[in-house]
């Protein structure tokens, strides 16, 4: 009875210790968390893109509230969803961060603090008309592909 009890129930705690880790890695929970906060700021950036392009007819109304959203997103507090020990190799699939972000910490936090000023020279006038937003968007995309650049894994 003993030595069927313990043949039993290790299996049983091993599966239940997995199931239970799998389901509470606080590591995934920030990693999904700034992905989000990237949606965000890619679902803000986008139509501010087009407009700039003349993909998408311009609308103060939608430029200048898109692009003051745009700098809320940039300006999350957001520093605890990038622990260490969180980049493409110790989450191999969940994550593009690169290793470089936290070995070059500094250098990541001066891409982000880019972004921040770009959006809100951006905010202030992307509502005053299509040659005032094209006048501010250009370093808003440099900041978004600076950063991805150095500290972004490409698509495989
Ligand atoms: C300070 C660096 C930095 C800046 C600035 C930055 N990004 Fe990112 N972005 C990253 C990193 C790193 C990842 C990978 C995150 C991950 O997979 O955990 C990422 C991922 C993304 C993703 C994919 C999210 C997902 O679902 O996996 C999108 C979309 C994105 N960024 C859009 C943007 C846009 C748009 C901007 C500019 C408005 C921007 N990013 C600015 C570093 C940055």
């Amino acid at each position: 009875m003993k030595t069927f009890a313990r043949w039993f129930l290790l299996p049983l705690g091993i599966s239940f210790a997995f199931a239970v880790s799998a389901a509470k890695d606080p590591n995934e929970k920030a990693i999904e968390s700034r992905q989000a906060v990237m949606k965000l700021q890619s679902w803000y950036a986008g139509p501010l893109f087009g407009m700039a392009k003349g993909d998408v007819e311009y609308d103060a109304e939608m430029a200048g509230n898109y692009a003051r959203h745009l700098h809320i997103m940039a300006t999350v507090d957001g520093g605890a969803m990038w622990p260490e020990g969180t980049d493409n190799v110790a989450y191999a699939g969940k994550t593009r961060a690169l290793p470089e972000g936290w070995t070059n910490w500094e250098e990541a936090g001066k891409k982000a603090q880019a972004l921040s000023e770009a959006t809100a020279a951006l905010a202030a006038v992307a509502g005053d008309g299509l040659d005032a937003l094209r006048s501010k968007i250009g370093p808003v995309g440099k900041a978004c592909k600076g950063c991805h650049d150095d500290f972004r894994a490409k698509k495989k």
